[in-house]
């Protein structure tokens, strides 16, 4: 069955970015150029996906607004006989349609934000994707999962081991190695103190889910932090189906952190032939200095 739709909770408020995101969503935020957001939309177009759905909250009007047609920016681009600009904005916009906004009334948590979208997605296998997690790869990681989904008919995330003293930042895992980027999982838990934590696998911010979690999500129980997990639904979803955890190639990058989105900034940025000399000849000066 084809992954056609791809929810993006995106209604977070953003406040480690205060007071940067006192007026403005915080996936709007730049790295280089781009908004933090539309890295993870043209992940999911590339994978294949054909609907957007953005679990949205108050104050995300410039996101609704970054993916819609701006006539007078594009007039404007076209009078000025900036041509490479308006191809750029006029290309990022998808077709329309193909986005579906819903929103989350209550922060509840990340689990709460995906079960928001169950009647658009309905009965079928969806992507998880959250911006925050960056990823620089060859291959994109979406890409690729849903090749791993369209052999392993299963739900699978993305994992990467973390530094031990980490754990109590993402969902952890107790999983069994099945091939070099496969790992079948056994048992998972939502940010444990490093000394409860069973491995140092980590789930990043990219999913394939059956629509059985909705019903898992759908009751609602609170777990870390006083929110409804989306790790703990996935935990309960293991008794019935398997789910596997795809070791992806790549850096990736916290934007949710200050020095993570600056990372994201610096090595996003190295990569454009246009800035890298000028960047990497900065570093080296003010290295000395630090
Ligand atoms: C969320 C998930 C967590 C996952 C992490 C990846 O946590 O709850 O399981 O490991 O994303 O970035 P958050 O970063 O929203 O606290």
């Amino acid at each position: 069955m084809k992954i056609k739709k791809a929810v993006f909770p995106v209604a977070g408020l953003g406040t480690r970015f205060l007071p940067a995101t006192k007026a403005m969503a915080k996936e709007m935020l730049p790295v280089v150029d781009k908004p933090i957001i539309q890295y993870a939309v043209e992940e999911a177009f590339e994978a294949g996906i054909e609907h957007i759905v953005f679990v949205t909250g108050r104050g995300k009007k410039a996101l609704e607004d970054h993916f819609d047609r701006s006539f007078s920016l594009e007039h404007s681009l076209r009078d000025k006989g900036k041509m490479e600009s308006l191809k750029q904005i006029e290309e990022l916009v998808p077709p329309t349609g193909t986005i579906i906004y819903t929103r989350q009334n209550e922060p509840l948590g990340l689990g709460h934000a995906i079960w928001c979208a169950r009647d658009i997605v309905g009965d079928e296998p969806f992507a998880v994707l959250l911006a925050d997690d960056l990823i620089q790869t060859q291959a994109p990681v979406l890409s690729e999962m849903v090749q791993k989904f369209d052999r392993l008919r299963a739900s699978i995330a993305a994992v990467m081991e973390i530094d031990m003293d980490q754990t109590d930042k993402y969902g952890i895992l107790d999983a069994t190695t099945l091939e070099d980027d496969i790992v079948k999982i056994n048992d998972m838990v939502e940010k444990p103190n490093p000394k409860d934590a069973p491995s140092n696998l980590a789930i990043i911010g990219r999913y394939i889910l059956t629509p059985r979690i909705f019903d898992f999500l759908g009751r609602k129980k609170k777990g870390a932090g006083g929110e409804i997990q989306l790790t703990d639904a996935m935990k309960t979803l293991l008794k019935e189906q398997p789910i596997f955890g795809y070791k992806f190639e790549g850096k990736r990058f916290d934007c949710g952190d200050k020095a993570g989105f600056q990372m994201a900034n610096l090595a996003f940025a190295l990569q454009r032939p246009d800035m890298k000399d000028k960047l990497l000849h900065f570093i080296r000066t003010i290295e000395k200095e630090y």
